[in-house]
């Protein structure tokens, strides 16, 4: 397939392009760069020998999109484009709903004025809010976002199901990702924020790195049993995986379909400070502190529908993923 990649050399997206050049797709990036390089795309052909096409632009700049669209004939389009950060969308949230939102209005236009008729989108399990039980399944209820980040994901996904509810022929698959962590292993890319980092995985190998002195565990009183939050922490190979695999789902019948992307297994804060720690055989100096403010205590997803529909079975272990994310940590300057 010929598939546009919006956002396509950021973390998931870099990975999710590999592993669609090594199944033979065609692949065109859109990114602005807003929060990856440009060299990621040189990358990309070190590891896989096929230079994807890139364009520098805005997915919500529409005459340029235009010109993108115009170029090529897609039969599909990855939507990752988007600011992600969490806090920073609680204190900027009108250029977190400009830009998500525009991004995928502007797209979803386009894709209906050049006949583009299938979409696969980087939702996330921030939709499900405050879960009441774990693991959480696809019709469980979504809403009740805490910051708008999640709500611009909420949002686009709905958007999505009145776009193909209202234009017959076109699909939309919302992929609702857990806790993305990990590198890929040739150490060429992965994940590195600019500033000290939110998540809790490249906090950790800045920790490792001796570029941070220690972690802060925010909170050991939650209900779980050592009291640190628990998520479902996917190896970002398997991640990617799952989207080639993902792409089958538009041959189904369903005009509006979502699956889970995770592993289907909660590990604790402290639990994967002491996998790292394994991992890298080093230690993670860490401080018990206060919860963070919108933090839930776990999540972690049920994902017998992506197994069974997609055949997506996670392959990388976390401790694989430990162990991949300090390798190209230990690359960074
Ligand atoms: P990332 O920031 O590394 O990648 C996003 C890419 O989109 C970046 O390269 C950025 O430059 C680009 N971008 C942003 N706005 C753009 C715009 N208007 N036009 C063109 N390019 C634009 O983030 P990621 O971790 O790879 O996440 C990819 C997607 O997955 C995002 O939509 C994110 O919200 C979603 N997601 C991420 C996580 C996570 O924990 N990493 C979890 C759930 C969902
Ligand atoms: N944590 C710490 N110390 C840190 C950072 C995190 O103890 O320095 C803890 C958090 O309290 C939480 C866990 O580590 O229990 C994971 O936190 P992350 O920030 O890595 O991830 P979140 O689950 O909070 O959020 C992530 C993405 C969001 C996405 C959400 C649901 O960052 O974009 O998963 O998909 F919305």
């Amino acid at each position: 397939m010929k598939i546009l990649v919006t956002g396509g050399t950021g973390f998931i997206g870099s990975h999710t392009v590999v592993a669609l050049l090594e199944e033979g797709h065609e692949v065109v990036i859109a990114d602005n760069l807003v929060n990856s390089q440009r060299n990621v795309v040189t990358k990309i052909k070190r590891i896989t020998g096929v230079k994807p096409f890139f364009y520098k632009v805005d997915v919500a700049d529409k005459k340029s999109m235009r010109k993108v669209f115009s170029e090529h004939k897609f039969d599909a389009v990855i939507h990752f484009a988007g600011l992600k950060a969490v806090g920073e969308s609680v204190q900027k949230p009108l250029l977190y709903y400009r830009n998500n939102l525009d991004s995928t209005l502007t797209l979803l236009e386009l894709m209906k004025e050049f006949d583009v008729k299938n979409i696969l989108f980087s939702s996330s399990a921030t939709v499900y809010g405050t879960p009441e039980n774990v693991p959480l399944k696809e019709e469980d209820p979504i809403g009740g976002t805490t910051n708008p980040y999640g709500t611009t994901k909420l949002i686009i996904e709905q958007i999505l199901m009145d776009f193909v509810h209202a234009n017959e022929g076109f699909k939309a698959v919302s992929l609702r990702y857990f806790n993305p962590i990990g590198a890929h292993p040739s150490k060429l890319l992965g994940e590195s924020p600019n500033d000290i980092p939110n998540n809790l995985m490249p906090y950790i190998s800045r920790v490792a790195n001796g570029k941070l002195s220690h972690l802060n565990v925010f909170g050991d009183d939650y209900e779980t049993p050592d009291g640190t939050g628990i998520r479902d922490y996917v190896h970002v190979l398997d991640l990617a995986n799952g989207h080639v695999l993902a792409l089958k789902a538009f041959s189904f019948n369903h005009a509006y379909n979502v699956y889970n992307l995770g592993t289907g297994k909660g590990t604790s804060v402290l639990e994967l400070v002491h996998l790292y720690e394994k991992a890298n055989k080093l230690k993670i100096p860490y401080v018990i502190g206060p919860r963070r403010e919108g933090d839930i205590a776990a999540s972690y997803a049920d994902i017998t529908k992506a197994k069974n529909e997609l055949g997506f079975v996670p392959h990388y272990s976390v401790k694989d993923a430990c162990r991949h994310a300090y390798l190209f940590e230990k690359k960074q300057k």
